[in-house]
């Protein structure tokens, strides 16, 4: 695992980095697990009982992840009491981009008007929200960029096969969003721990449309194009490494699970969810879920939580907050924030 601890040095040091403002989207229609009783052959008490679901977003035909990251990046700049012109830099996590290139984040800059901002793409599957805070943390601490909009978007229900029950009632569309600066006090990130395991890569993939496999009729007609995951696999690998993950970070920053006021866990399933709060011994009263109303959305789930949860009120000026993560490649990671300390 790479672990970084800058966020400590930069509570001892010159400036912390904070996220300064969030945003999230949604798209209006609801897919509720009887709606996917009409379409696979599968119960609503099944998916409860196995993943905690009841209903999840999906995006509308002409609705594109573009769009819904730019929505979520507009509520975010506008929750930082920025200017779209103000953002340096744009960084967008997604597995499910508009086009292959170019990047999601140069078509989500175009429609919110961030004219100034240099447009990065950032893949890693569930991890990528975290992941690409962690790169604008390192970007902001070494001065490469002021404020940068963080996005993880995911049009999910485009990259589904409808007729596998075992995978599209888990997943859903949305979009979260973060401003990432510089702060004034507090710890901002306090720091992260993050690994990936690519010889695992098999677990949990779109076999087709890259490379190694382009998009033809033989690809298409074998159905290649859309997610495959070995379920039980990755619920056993997501369990034992977001446990890992966290007692890691923890131990090196020398927290106790008293401390952590929140853990926003990526929303793959409730029953995950459960079984790392058990191990963890952390109150589940204290994780951030919100997976029975979107599903899992892959990249957008942690930023969509963190929103939900700071517009509500539960996360608060100086709590402890832990974001943990897992998700294809494998990729995961665990990070610590001191809530606050924006200008
Ligand atoms: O986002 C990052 C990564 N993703 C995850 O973290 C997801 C990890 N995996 C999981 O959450 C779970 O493995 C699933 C929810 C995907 C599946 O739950 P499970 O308890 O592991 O079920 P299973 O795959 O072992 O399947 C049990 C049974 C099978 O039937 P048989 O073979 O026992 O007769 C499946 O065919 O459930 C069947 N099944 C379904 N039945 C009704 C699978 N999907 C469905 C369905 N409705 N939608």
């Amino acid at each position: 695992m790479s672990e970084s601890a800058h966020g400590a040095e930069a509570g001892n040091g010159p400036f912390p980095v904070v996220i300064a403002g969030t945003g999230a989207y949604a798209p209006a229609r609801v897919l509720t697990n009887r709606d996917l009783e009409r379409m696979v052959h599968t119960t609503d008490e099944w998916i409860v009982a196995r993943t905690g679901m009841r209903e999840r977003r999906v995006a509308a035909d002409g609705e594109f992840t573009s769009d819904m990251a730019a929505e979520a990046g507009r509520r975010a700049i506008a929750d930082a009491g920025l200017d779209p012109a103000a953002i340096d830099l744009v960084l967008l996590a997604t597995i499910t981009p508009d086009l292959p290139f170019p990047n999601t984040a140069c078509l989500a800059q175009g429609k919110l008007g961030a004219k100034n901002a240099v447009c990065i793409g950032l893949e890693a599957a569930c991890s990528g929200f975290v992941f690409a805070l962690e790169a604008a943390r390192a970007f902001v601490a070494s001065g490469a960029w002021r404020n940068i909009l963080v996005i993880g978007a995911e049009k999910m229900s485009a990259v589904l096969d409808w007729s596998d029950r075992s995978t599209c009632v888990l997943f859903g569309d949305g979009a979260g969003a973060a401003v990432v600066q510089r702060g004034r006090r507090g710890r901002g990130i306090i720091g992260s721990v993050l690994g990936s395991d690519g010889s695992l890569s098999d677990l949990l993939q779109i076999p087709a449309g890259g490379c190694r496999r382009p998009a033809s009729a033989a690809t298409v007609a074998a159905g290649e194009h859309a997610l495959r995951m070995n379920g039980r696999e990755v619920f056993r690998h997501a369990v034992t490494t977001m446990t890992r993950a966290a007692r890691e970070i923890m131990d090196r920053h020398g927290l106790r699970t008293d401390d952590i006021r929140w853990v926003i866990p990526h929303q793959a399933n409730m029953r995950i969810i459960r079984a790392v709060a058990a191990r963890l011994a952390i109150p589940e009263s204290r994780f951030v879920i919100n997976v029975e109303r979107y599903g899992n959305t892959s990249g957008a789930s942690v930023g969509l939580a963190l929103d939900e949860a700071v517009r509500d009120g539960r996360i608060r000026e100086g709590d402890t907050v832990m974001l943990l993560v897992f998700g294809g490649g494998f990729t995961w990671g665990a990070m610590l924030l001191e809530w606050g300390g924006a200008k």
